[in-house]
């Protein structure tokens, strides 16, 4: 389907109702998070601004907390995926509630640490850690180094020997198994970059194995971000619990399985739950004798957070009318960079007849814009908007290009907010 087709179709019918499964809520026509009303934030802080509902980030964390420790008890650990919304606050948030972390870089290690998290439940993914990232997770003790190649092993090895510390690994191995989601934010497939072939992960863990500074812990597996069928998810860990149980048949014993993160939300469409994604994958892994490891970014984070941002002006030009707001693409990319379709309500309820907009951002390019072909009730300069869903990915992917600051940061709890994170100031750009 063309991605105007896909936009098309999926217009929301009544775009002033009260969504669901978001703590944004209408109440006696104006958007509320929790007990909040979005204009007063507005207002009080500025736009664009980030808000997010606590009760929302712990709620969501406790599912996955909770589902995971009925399947298969303490050897379960939910790693947060870090990179999804990094604020200090919400890491802090995690922690509490008992999540881990799955970290990228060191910068984000950094962030984890600084949060409290402890470091036996931080696993690092990605596949390009400098010796000098990956020297801080050995001095930090963390979990597990996944690593995505034979080069990055040995990089490990060598750290490990001068600084005289035994690296716990992971194998990241790529399952070639197709989900359907955008083609940049699907993983794992041979022709990706991610992960392994199985019979290189086995010549991996079978030297890592004789190594005596490293220590084979785990199979990882991450098959893409955005995945609404829990199928390719069974596939993924049946494959990574077969391939760990030849590895025990060589005596080489496995503590857990990770099957990434990637469950999706709806956008735009239904999507499984936490419960149902763990319910689908666990049995799995612990009929296996295996632990379970999961790193769910978005799952937990992106129906928390809304991106408030007040119309500019509006514009007619050619056969299209333009809502220009002061958020775009340096503020939430991903309209720009996945096509992605994220639900925006007025602020205040307006019943009038909608129209067919496209609400743009200030940037100069064409390809800035949060919503193309959306149906809106008439807006008018100063108004307010709510782009939702948009707490994963969205502050963390935020630029400074055009000279932009990025924007705030909010945090509601209950009938209270606080800024969790300033505006950047024009210094920033120095
Ligand atoms: N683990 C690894 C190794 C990952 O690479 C990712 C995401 C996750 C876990 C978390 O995935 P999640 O549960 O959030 O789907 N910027 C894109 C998403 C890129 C995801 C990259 N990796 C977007 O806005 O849709």
């Amino acid at each position: 389907m063309k991605v105007r087709d896909r936009l098309n179709n999926s217009l929301p019918r009544t775009p002033v109702s009260s969504p669901t499964n978001t703590p944004f809520a209408y109440h006696a026509g104006e958007l509320y998070c929790e007990g909040v009303p979005a204009a007063t934030i507005a207002e009080a802080v500025g736009t664009p601004v980030y808000v997010y509902s606590q009760s929302d980030v712990v709620s969501r964390a406790r599912s996955y907390l909770d589902t995971a420790a009925e399947a298969v008890g303490p050897a379960a650990l939910i790693c947060y995926a870090v990179k999804a919304n990094a604020n200090p606050t919400i890491l802090q948030l995690l922690r509490e509630a008992g999540t881990g972390a799955d970290v990228t870089s060191g910068g984000e290690l950094f962030l984890a640490l600084y949060a409290g998290i402890d470091p036996h439940k931080i696993i690092f993914s990605g596949v390009g850690k400098k010796p000098a990232e990956i020297a801080e997770a050995l001095i930090a003790g963390i979990r597990a180094i996944h690593v995505e190649s034979e080069m990055e092993l040995l990089a490990v090895a060598e750290e490990a020997e001068r600084l005289d510390i035994i690296a716990p690994v992971g194998v990241r191995v790529n399952p070639n198994i197709s989900a359907e989601t955008h083609p940049y934010i699907s993983t794992g497939l041979h022709g990706h970059k991610f992960g392994v072939p199985r019979e290189r992960a086995v010549a991996m863990l079978r030297s890592a194995a004789s190594h005596p500074y490293l220590r084979p812990v785990g199979l990882a597996s991450h098959i893409g971000s955005q995945i609404t069928d829990l199928d390719p998810f069974g596939q993924a860990v049946r494959f990574l619990v077969k391939l760990a149980d030849e590895m025990k048949n060589e005596g080489i014993a496995l503590d857990y399985i990770d099957a990434g993160g990637g469950l999706g939300i709806d956008y735009d469409g239904p999507a499984p739950n936490a419960a149902d994604w763990i319910r689908a994958i666990a049995p799995i892994v612990s009929a296996g004798g295996y632990g379970l490891v999961v790193e769910p970014g978005r799952s937990i984070v992106g129906r928390s957070g809304a991106l408030l941002t007040q119309v500019v002006y509006t514009k007619e030009q050619g056969e299209k009318r333009f809502v220009i707001t002061d958020a775009g693409m340096t503020d939430l990319i991903r309209p720009t960079l996945y096509q992605a379709y994220h639900p925006i309500l007025p602020v205040t309820v307006n019943d009038r007849p909608t129209e067919i907009v496209d609400i743009v951002g200030p940037i100069c390019e064409s390809s800035d814009f949060l919503a193309q072909n959306r149906a809106l009730p008439p807006v008018e300069r100063g108004d307010l908007l709510a782009v939702l869903h948009a707490g994963a990915y969205g502050y963390a992917m935020s630029s400074n290009y055009n000279g932009r600051l990025r924007p705030a940061e909010v945090m509601v709890a209950g009938d209270s907010f606080r800024v969790i994170r300033e505006r950047q100031t024009y210094e920033a750009l120095l």
